[in-house]
């Protein structure tokens, strides 16, 4: 149970960045790096993970031409992450291009789809970027063409898994963020499930952020979200 609780390591300094690690060290074992994170530490902020026996979820959102993504992943790949990210909407020739980059430096890493982002409302899909349709149709569609294109899942709404799994098979992973305790406070989150219905729902991974990384205790929380989903 403890590696399907994915905890954002979103900080800005070194001195959060060291509270956190040595908080959830020895207790959690899996961490996502996002672009803030990467892109000021860069990759030795992996090796910094890892050596705390952390995995790894490389959250970049890669979106390009399919070479410059292809390049893109074998590098990433080479740094022997557990899971990467790209848009779908880049398409499946550029999905296909960063999955054969990706599996050529690293075999056994997880390669998944960005699908709609929670940020996106049906209004801003309809009149900004002119797809219609609902959120719900078009994450849809886009994880169906991410599976085509040989990836291992998508990032979703836990709301969204069942839909997912019914339609492209219990394999096909779904990680999900927007995940909130009972009692906890939404945050900017709008599409939230406590992380009990959301392994209820078949979600493979939580990503769960602030409930734990801004709690008193993030070690104490961390282990309480995870007595409650153990009992599942
Ligand atoms: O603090 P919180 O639990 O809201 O953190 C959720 C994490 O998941 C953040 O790092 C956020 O960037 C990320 N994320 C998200 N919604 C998506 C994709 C990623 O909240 N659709």
């Amino acid at each position: 149970m403890k590696d399907k609780i994915i905890i954002p390591f979103d900080v800005q300094t070194r001195d959060e960045f060291d509270y956190l690690l040595k908080e959830l060290s020895g207790t959690a074992t899996f961490a996502k790096v996002g672009m803030e994170l990467f892109y000021r530490f860069g990759p030795n902020i992996i090796e910094d993970l890892k050596q705390h026996n952390f995995k790894i979820f490389l959250d970049l959102k890669l979106h390009d031409i399919p070479n410059t993504v292809h390049h893109a992943c074998k590098v990433l790949g080479e740094m022997e992450v557990d899971i990467l990210n790209v848009h779908s909407s880049g398409g499946s020739e550029m999905m296909q291009a960063a999955r054969e980059g990706f599996k050529l430096s690293h075999k056994n890493g997880l390669l998944i789809g960005v699908t709609q982002l929670t940020s996106t409302t049906q209004k801003i899909m309809n009149s900004e970027l002119n797809i219609s349709g609902s959120v719900e149709d078009s994450v849809l569609s886009l994880a169906n063409m991410t599976k085509e294109s040989g990836l291992d899942g998508v990032v979703c709404s836990a709301k969204e898994v069942q839909t997912i799994k019914t339609a492209l098979g219990k394999d096909f992973k779904c990680i999900t963020p927007g995940i909130r305790p009972l009692n906890y406070q939404k945050d900017d989150q709008k599409r939230i499930m406590t992380p009990t219905e959301a392994i209820q729902a078949g979600s493979d991974y939580l990503v769960i952020g602030r409930p734990i990384t801004k709690a008193d205790s993030p070690k104490e929380a961390y282990l309480k979200i995870l007595k409650d989903i153990s009992h599942e």
